[in-house]
Formats: C-alpha cells, structure tokens, sequence
C-alpha cells in the first residue's frame, strides 16, 4: 500500500544549529497520526517542510509519491494545512470566506463547500460573520477551509492549542469523523499527549528534532492480553535488513536506538515476526518485550519538561 506521506531522511539546518536530524517515517493512508513532543522539539519546522513552507536541508518527503522537491505542484495539490492560526476575514460570513478561498482554487463546487461545511459541524454558524465565530469555529473553518480541494493529507499544527476542553472534545469528535467519511490521512501535532492521544492510531514522539518512538495506540484499551500492544527491543544484525524487513512485511516503522530496533507490537504476534526474520538469516541477539502505557513511554522519553 502506497503511504499518504512518507519522509525520508528529513534534516534542516538553520545557521549552524540542526534542528531536525534526520526523520524517517510514514503516514497511511486514512490513519490520524499524532506527532507529540515537547516545546522547540521540532515539530512547527518539520510540518512547516511538509507543506513547503521551508525546504529541506536534507532528504525528500513524498506525498502519494510526488517528491516535494522534485514535483513541487503534484505534491502539494495533495495537502490540506492549518499551520498556526487559519487566517480568515472576520468581516465577512464563514460561507463567503470559503467561497473566497473557494475562487482561487479551480474546480470547487458550491455543493463541494456544503460537503465540508458538514462534514466540520459549522452548518447553523456558516451564515454568520467570522470574526464573531469561537476559537474552537475558527478552527474548524479553518479545517473546512483546508479540506475544500480534497487533499489526500490533512496537516494541522497544535489544533488544540488554547481550546477548552468541550473545544477539545468536539475536535477529538470531528478529526476521527473526517478520517473514516473523508477517507484522509491525519498528521495532528501537540505538546500534550492527553490531549490528542484517544484519536489517534499511532503517535510517534519527537524529541530535539529526532524521532524516538513510534507506537500503535491501543485500540479502546481491550483487556485481551494477545491484543495488547507490547513495545519490543531488538539486537539483530545486519539492523538495515531487518528495518527493511519489519516494514515491509509487518507495516512496522521501527526506531534505530543505538544498535537496537524499538517498535510496538502486538504480543501474540511476536513469534511470527522472529521467524520471518530467522528465515532470512538475520541475527538475533536479544529481544526485550514490555508492557508499558503509552503515558509511562511518553513521560521515560521526554523526561519532566513535557508541560511547556
Ligand atoms: N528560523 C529559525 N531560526 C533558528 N532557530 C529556529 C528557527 N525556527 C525554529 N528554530 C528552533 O528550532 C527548534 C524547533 O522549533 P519548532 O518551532 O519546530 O518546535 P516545536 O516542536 O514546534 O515547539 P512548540 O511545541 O513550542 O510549538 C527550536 O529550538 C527553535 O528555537
Ligand atoms: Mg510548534
């Protein structure tokens, strides 16, 4: 299956400081990813390379398989963003600023502005004027507003940011909602993994501009023991191989840690995964299987400074 977005070797630099250093993973597609880390650990700047906001220093991120940097256009037709506030004309109704949006962009129907309108909940407020819309409208305006040309990925930067929390709850609502009937990959950026944690399927934890882990998020927590998710060490040589291996036959985006591979798995799936690797005569030298929560993980790897 062809990945939503892929990154590949991710690096930027900014004077002498390298601030991401080097990011390595996929989003499905229709998946809602969440991208947790703590302040200035480099999220704003590689969603701002996703976009094309800012170019790469290093690497190339394809989006359904267009190179950002070598099919710029094809690649970006394919993103829906809000990165910082959405910007919208308080002057004027919600529907008249997507109909504005709506001109710039070929091809966007009015049924298709209805569509979205619907599908983000803003259809009682959409006559009214912008400016007097809540925080948590606006956002979803601004969601609306990026979703009108279909994009196959929808990037949003700390959508929760200065929320309440019936504000958080309803984007919680709408995000998972968007994913299944608008069949789009979500990438949702927080500094709080409470906040964003229940809708997601996966979430990968950046730390000073690298990626530390990436794990599935328990499906409602079911209390089968096979169905638990397990976070699994493994020394194995050659480690490319057995990278490649995981991702190819299993969908498993692993972390390099030193010379071991980190990724969360189901338990019950464990053995098969270790022969697969047997049979392709890659060395096992140890493997370390726990059960911790997701909210253990998170607190291990970023240490104290996660409230920001
Ligand atoms: N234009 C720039 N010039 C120099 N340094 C920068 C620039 N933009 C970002 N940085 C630095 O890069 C690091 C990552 O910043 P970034 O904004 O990507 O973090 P973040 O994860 O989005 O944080 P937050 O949770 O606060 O939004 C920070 O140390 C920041 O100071
Ligand atoms: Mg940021």
């Amino acid at each position: 299956m062809q990945a939503a977005m892929e990154l590949i070797g991710v690096k930027k630099t900014i004077g002498k400081k390298e601030i991401i250093k080097g990011l390595d993973f996929s989003i499905n597609k229709g998946e809602v990813f969440g991208f947790i880390g703590p302040n200035g650990a480099g999220k704003t700047t590689t969603i701002r390379m996703m976009v094309g906001l800012m170019k790469l220093t290093d690497g190339d991120i394809r989006i359904v398989g267009h190179s950002i940097k070598n099919d710029f256009k094809n690649a970006i037709a394919e993103v829906g963003a809000i990165v910082e506030n959405p910007e919208m004309y308080p002057f004027l109704t919600g529907w008249k600023n997507l109909k504005h949006y709506a001109r710039m962009v070929p091809g966007i129907t009015d049924e298709r502005i209805e569509e979205v309108v619907e599908l983000v909940g803003l259809t009682k407020a959409i006559k009214e004027k912008a400016g007097r819309y809540s925080l948590g409208m606006r956002q979803r305006l601004g969601i609306a507003q990026a979703l009108l040309h279909k994009p196959s990925i929808l990037i949003l930067d700390e959508p929760t940011n200065g929320l309440d929390p019936a504000g958080i709850r309803e984007i919680r609502h709408y995000i998972r909602k968007l994913a299944t009937e608008e069949k789009v990959a979500i990438i949702i950026s927080s500094h709080l993994l409470s906040e964003i944690e229940q809708m997601c399927d996966r979430i990968g934890i950046i730390k000073n501009g690298e990626m530390i882990a990436i794990q599935a998020v328990n499906e409602a927590n079911t209390d089968s023991e096979a169905k638990t998710l397990s976070q699994v060490k493994m020394e194995v040589s050659p480690i490319a191989q057995a990278t490649e291996l995981l991702k190819s036959s299993f969908n498993i985006d692993a972390v390099l840690d030193g010379d071991t591979l980190s990724f969360s798995y189901e338990k019950a799936m464990i053995p098969s995964l270790i022969q697969a690797l047997v049979k392709q005569n890659i060395s096992i030298y140890q493997v370390d299987v726990s059960k911790t929560s997701l909210e253990d993980k998170f607190f291990d790897l970023i240490g104290e400074n996660v409230i920001g």
